[in-house]
């Protein structure tokens, strides 16, 4: 299969661990005979310094020729510090979002075994967790109309929904439902806001396009608590923006920490492949990122935006093997980890590598 994909490292550890995403796809492509080639391009605060821009002309037109996106980071403390800068990387994630039509944006819940032990949460309680969230991703309060008095004494952003993007998330969500463990929960706040009101009418009428699927209807704040509560009563989750950035952060603890979680925007074209994971300038640069979302982000592309099942398996079965193996990122590590396996960056991508070649040699 021949493909083109764009790496956009952007900011932060964003550099590091598409090196290791990038690395895998170019091993799957050598291993199954694909003909895979890679451009680059630059986004976020990289690209502000750059050109004054956090998505130049040229990332997006390069993002729109492409077959899929490896994506890195984006952010800078910078900006977090300094709330009246009018420039700000976050921008060119947003604005790349919507140019690509990326409206759903699928977020599974990977739980590997061994990890049970990384999260703060009772090995008992997570085990059998299977979650996977479809976000909203190119509507909401994140693209309404923001507003600042002249006094600087008012702010406002609005949040607004049209039928049709709930309809078609929700139809992507349905599907997803149907294929998997035929249950979907929708998460809104329909008690209080007119957005969630439309949102639950649209999915109540999608839902009876589905009858197999048993459909629930839950409000956000109930959502965030039942999560860590009892996660496995999840199986599909269908919300909107802002509440699925916020309940997908916490459920990145399910799965031991935000360094595992791996993320596919599609919509209309170009698929967009992202750890969930921000820029985390604290450690960057320092080999200490964990890689494994970049590289599960990677079999997430193989698998959606190719059609690659087999790959796709290969990669994460890998990177099971791996963990099973003992080897840990810092953030992955518990005080049974031996320290001599716990590992940095670049080390942990090689090993995720080498039981990828090894599985070849197996195969043949
Ligand atoms: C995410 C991130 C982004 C978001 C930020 C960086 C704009 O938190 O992808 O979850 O809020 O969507
Ligand atoms: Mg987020």
């Amino acid at each position: 299969m021949k493909k083109n994909i764009l790496v956009i490292p952007g900011d932060g550890i964003g550099q590091e661990v598409t090196t290791w995403g990038k690395a895998v796809l170019e091993q799957v492509a050598t291993q199954f005979g694909h003909d895979f080639s890679f451009d680059e391009a630059i986004m976020g605060h990289t690209a502000i310094e750059a050109m004054g821009n956090p998505l130049p002309d040229d990332t997006l037109a390069k993002a729109k020729a492409s077959d899929a996106i490896l994506f890195g980071a984006i952010g800078h403390i910078k900006y977090d510090n300094d709330p009246t800068a009018k420039i700000r990387p976050e921008q060119g994630l947003l604005k790349i979002r919507k140019e690509l039509g990326l409206y759903a944006n699928l977020r599974p819940i990977l739980l590997f075994d061994e990890l049970l032990d990384a999260s703060s949460l009772k090995p008992e309680v997570l085990r059998g967790t299977d979650i996977l969230f479809f976000r909203e991703l190119t509507g909401d309060v994140y693209f309404g109309e923001k507003k600042r008095s002249e006094d600087n004494n008012f702010a406002s952003d609005l949040m607004n929904y049209h039928r049709y993007e709930v309809e078609r998330i929700a139809i992507k969500a349905f599907e997803a439902a149907q294929a998997r463990s035929k249950r979907l929960c929708s998460v809104d706040k329909a008690n209080v806001l007119e957005t969630s009101r439309l949102w639950r009418e649209v999915v109540q009428e999608v839902a009876k396009r589905y009858p197999e699927v048993e459909t629930e209807h839950m409000f956000i704040d109930n959502a965030a608590m039942q999560l860590v509560k009892n996660p496995k009563k999840f199986d599909v989750v269908l919300t909107a923006n802002l509440f699925g950035d916020i309940l997908t952060d916490e459920a990145s603890q399910i799965a031991g920490s935000m360094g595992m979680l791996a993320s596919a925007s599609i919509g209309d074209s170009t698929g967009f492949f992202e750890p969930i994971h921000g820029s985390a300038h604290d450690i960057a640069g320092q080999n200490k990122a964990n890689p494994l979302a970049s590289i599960l982000s990677a079999a997430l592309m193989l698998e959606i935006a190719f059609g690659l099942t087999e790959e796709a398996k290969t990669v994460t079965k890998a990177v099971a093997d791996v963990l099973k193996a003992g080897y840990r990122t810092a953030d992955i590590a518990d005080a049974k980890t031996d320290s001599k396996q716990v590992l940095g960056t670049k080390e942990m991508g090689k090993q995720v590598l080498q039981v990828i070649a090894q599985k070849q040699e197996i195969a043949n």
